[in-house]
């Protein structure tokens, strides 16, 4: 149920925001309660002692997780951090289990043998990518790829109870390799509490679909909730506390946050307890009888024409890598066409994506973005599509809190530069995403470095303890809860501005400050928040 939507007045001095809009949320919980009484205790005192020692070989040689199945060797990656990269969380979807539900991990075949997980795993297959190059075709990669990376603090063992954030990548369902978005340096900074990176199958293997029980619809997302579920039975021994869970995710990535959201109401199961969604990206769910006329052009170009829907899916069971990835394109194709948005005539472009909008919504529509607004399609696919996911989740959650990211990727500075999946080149290691899983880093210059601690600080903050604003840095401004006030944060680190000292000689600057979400703004949001259950099929 919605709650009364709250208007607040318009300051008039606002400009039309430029960047895109993100999500802080948090789900409200039982839990609130049990984490203030687990933070009195000062659980985390090892850590002083082991930072004492960063990097000797000792330390290093030792770093062993028992989950009591298997045992995993991983490595120290940063003063404050080891990693565990590439643990299996279910069984190898090959062979009979492509495009189906992930079999879990067989737990019941104990093995005392040391496995190495001191380097990165395969990559799931990458698909077409035409974000990365226009004619990225993807390819590489494995099917064998159901597996997590496990970020720890070096001190962090059974009992520490430490809190889990879980990340699952964006990539529009179609590409993305974890190891671009790593978290040595979030634990490092923050060496209190864990992360869990998640593999999830991708393209056709993630997400093919059809109207037929001979495959399982949207196995990428179950595979996510598979990775949540080993977490919950096995993190505990890497330090973690399986009752405080964050999960995050970046565009495709947030979208899954907000899915899986879904799936924990849906199945009383809880998974997590906290949720960063960032650019949630909300494009309509297509039922699989709509799927069909896509499912029938990927099997035609994979040679898999058959009599039967069943007898396509066992002849794409047995289809090579190469010859799925190339039979996918089309199939992904058909999604991005109109991610631009400002090409096509606001009409079409709508219909297209949202193709039961009734006429009625359509006319209303194109009143709430009047034809002279020179990016009309742009904006009104942008707030339908990414930036609207802040305000309906604020109308429907409780605890909510927002930001707007305004932060181009260096080296733009421009606000107009600020471009979906900017806030990715700040908060890993200046990623900058290529073809087949690579992406290329940049070393943060020590002025960037600052920005993304003050970032990191809110965040770990949220996932330490559900609120920003409990570990936030000194220098940061407090973070309202959106759904009090309509005030939402914006991230901007000023690069021209000098920054200002204390006393003490310490950088008090923040990148940080507040603006009130404008009442035209909450009226379009409002406005389609009515269209919501056309906008879904
Ligand atoms: C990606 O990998 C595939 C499979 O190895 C290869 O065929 C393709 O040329 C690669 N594409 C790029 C752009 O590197």
């Amino acid at each position: 149920m919605a709650k009364e939507r709250k208007n607040s007045n318009s300051k008039g001095r606002y400009d039309r925001p430029q960047g895109s809009w993100r999500t802080l949320l948090s789900v409200r919980s039982g839990m609130t309660l049990v984490w203030l009484v687990l933070f009195g205790f000062g659980i985390y005192a090892p850590c002083t002692l082991y930072r004492v020692f960063p990097g000797t070989g000792l330390l290093a040689a030792r770093h062993i997780a028992d989950v009591g199945y298997a045992r995993y060797l991983g490595k120290q990656t940063a003063s404050n951090t080891v990693a565990y990269l590439g643990i299996p969380y279910a069984a190898p979807p090959l062979g009979a289990l492509r495009f189906r539900k992930p079999v879990p991990v067989d737990t019941t075949r104990v093995s005392s043998a040391l496995v190495d997980v001191t380097q990165y795993p395969d990559f799931c297959v990458q698909g077409y990518a035409p974000w990365v190059a226009p004619d990225d075709r993807g390819g590489a990669g494995s099917e064998d790829c159901l597996k997590v990376n496990v970020y720890t603090p070096v001190c962090a063992r059974r009992g520490d109870a430490l809190p889990v954030l879980v990340y699952i990548h964006g990539g529009g369902f179609s590409n993305g390799n974890p190891r671009n978005w790593p978290f040595d340096q979030w634990v490092n900074d923050c060496p209190k509490f864990i992360a869990v990176h998640v593999y999830y199958r991708l393209t056709a293997f993630g997400f093919l679909a059809a109207p037929t029980s001979a495959l399982d619809l949207n196995v990428g997302l179950h595979d996510q909730r598979a990775a949540l579920r080993w977490a919950r039975s096995h993190i505990s021994a890497f330090g973690d506390d399986p009752d405080r869970v964050t999960i995050m995710g970046q565009s495709a990535g947030g979208a899954s946050v907000w899915l899986q959201m879904l799936a924990d109401h849906a199945t009383g199961e809880q998974l997590f307890h906290g949720v960063i969604g960032q650019t949630v990206s909300r494009s309509g769910t297509r039922r699989p009888e709509r799927k069909e006329a896509a499912f029938r052009t990927l099997a035609a170009k994979a040679d898999c024409t058959r009599d039967s829907l069943d007898e396509s899916v066992e002849c794409l069971r047995a289809a090579s890598i190469s010859v799925m990835v190339r039979a996918a394109d089309d199939m992904i194709k058909e999604h991005t066409t109109n991610d631009g948005g400002g090409k096509e005539p606001l009409r079409k472009s709508l219909k297209s994506r949202f193709p039961h909008m009734t006429e009625s919504e359509l006319d209303t529509y194109e009143r709430l973005y009047p034809e002279r607004d020179p990016n009309r399609a742009g904006n009104a696919l942008g707030e339908v599509g990414l930036r609207c996911s802040t305000y309906l989740l604020g109308m429907s959650l409780d605890m909510v809190y927002a930001y707007r990211w305004y932060q181009p990727t260096p080296p733009l500075r421009l606000p107009a530069d600020v471009w979906h999946s900017s806030d990715n080149w700040m908060m890993f290691e200046g990623t900058s995403t290529g073809s087949n899983g690579t992406t290329v880093f940049h070393q943060l210059s020590n002025e960037q470095r600052d920005f993304f601690h003050e970032m990191l600080a809110y965040f770990t903050s949220f996932v330490r303890s559900g609120n920003p604003n409990t570990y936030k840095l000194e220098r940061s401004p407090g973070w309202p809860l959106y759904t009090d006030s309509w005030n939402r944060q914006v991230l901007q680190h000023q690069l021209n501005e000098v920054p200002e000292e204390d006393a003490s000689g310490e950088d008090t600057t923040t990148a940080v400050w507040q603006e009130e979400v404008t009442t035209e703004e909450q009226e379009r949001c409002a406005a389609l928040f009515d269209m919501v259950e056309s906008c879904e099929n």
